[in-house]
């Protein structure tokens, strides 16, 4: 097993709280190819955790598997105290912890406001969609259109704003500034530092290595689905050998 580097000064910031996913030692298969190697990671409340690595590192796949959308053959996940890892997709999401996944998955066919409602939907006390129009001022513009129509920025901000009505406890991004323009993604970095400052709980997929590290608090690097370094960004950075090795920056 490849050992994990955790760097030292590790210890977690004044206003994170209590564990609240803890991931220990996962194998998660796709049919007969092994992906996730006993990945362990844990995620407390209000704090942001970037997980990080190469295109194929097996980064949505940690995802899914937290998320439900795939079982891990062995290993366990604990989501506020209780195992989570063989229950199904929406009874994951019902209990609070929301994928946006890669590919967004709005519907096109339907306009913001149904989009939202929608999600609203099987949500046990949805925000009110002023409140989500009031982080996206952008889809209230937007609200009539449909989903096909949004500009790539504006179907990522429905996406989340899609897991958002729903009031997570947690929020799994996956890469949600993938493609677009630099513009949106300091727009979308704004949004998820006052989601921060509201004491969201966030775990953030990206390529763009530079802007997760200005929002987490915590990272972790994954290779050939192997966890190889734990710390914080600033012990990332200081790290050059992790940097290139594993991210090629
Ligand atoms: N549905 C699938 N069936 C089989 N193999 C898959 C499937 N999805 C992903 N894989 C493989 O699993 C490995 C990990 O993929 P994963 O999508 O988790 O990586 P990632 O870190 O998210 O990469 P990227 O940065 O490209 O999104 C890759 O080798 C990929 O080819
Ligand atoms: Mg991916």
């Amino acid at each position: 097993m490849t050992r994990v580097i955790k760097a030292a000064g590790a210890a977690m910031d004044g206003g994170v709280g209590a564990p609240m996913i803890e991931v220990e030692r996962i194998n998660s298969y796709y049919g007969d190819s092994h992906i996730l190697f006993d990945v362990s990671m844990a995620v407390h409340e209000r704090e942001v955790v970037a997980l990080l690595g190469r295109n194929g590192a097996g980064k949505s796949t940690t995802l899914k598997t937290l998320a439900g959308a795939v079982h891990p053959r062995s290993g366990t996940i604990r989501f506020e105290g209780a195992a989570i890892e063989a229950l199904p997709s929406h009874v994951i999401a019902q209990r609070g912890l929301q994928l946006v996944p890669e590919e967004r998955r709005i519907f096109g066919g339907l306009s913001v406001t149904e989009n939202l409602e929608l999600a609203a939907l099987s949500a046990p006390q949805p925000l009110p969609l002023d409140d989500i129009f009031a982080i996206f001022p952008r889809l209230r513009e937007r609200r009539g259109s449909y989903g096909r129509s949004l500009s790539g920025g504006e179907q990522q901000m429905l996406a989340i704003a899609r897991a958002l009505i729903r009031r997570p406890r947690v929020i799994l991004l996956d890469e949600p500034f993938e493609g677009l323009a630099v513009i949106i993604v300091q727009n979308l970095l704004e949004v998820c530092r006052a989601l921060v400052a509201q004491g969201q709980t966030i775990v953030i997929v990206e390529q763009n290595v530079r802007a997760a590290l200005t929002l987490a608090h915590r990272t972790y690097v994954l290779n050939n689905g192997h966890m190889v370094f734990e710390g914080t960004p600033e012990a990332l950075r200081a790290a050059p050998d992790v940097m290139d090795r594993y991210l090629g920056v």
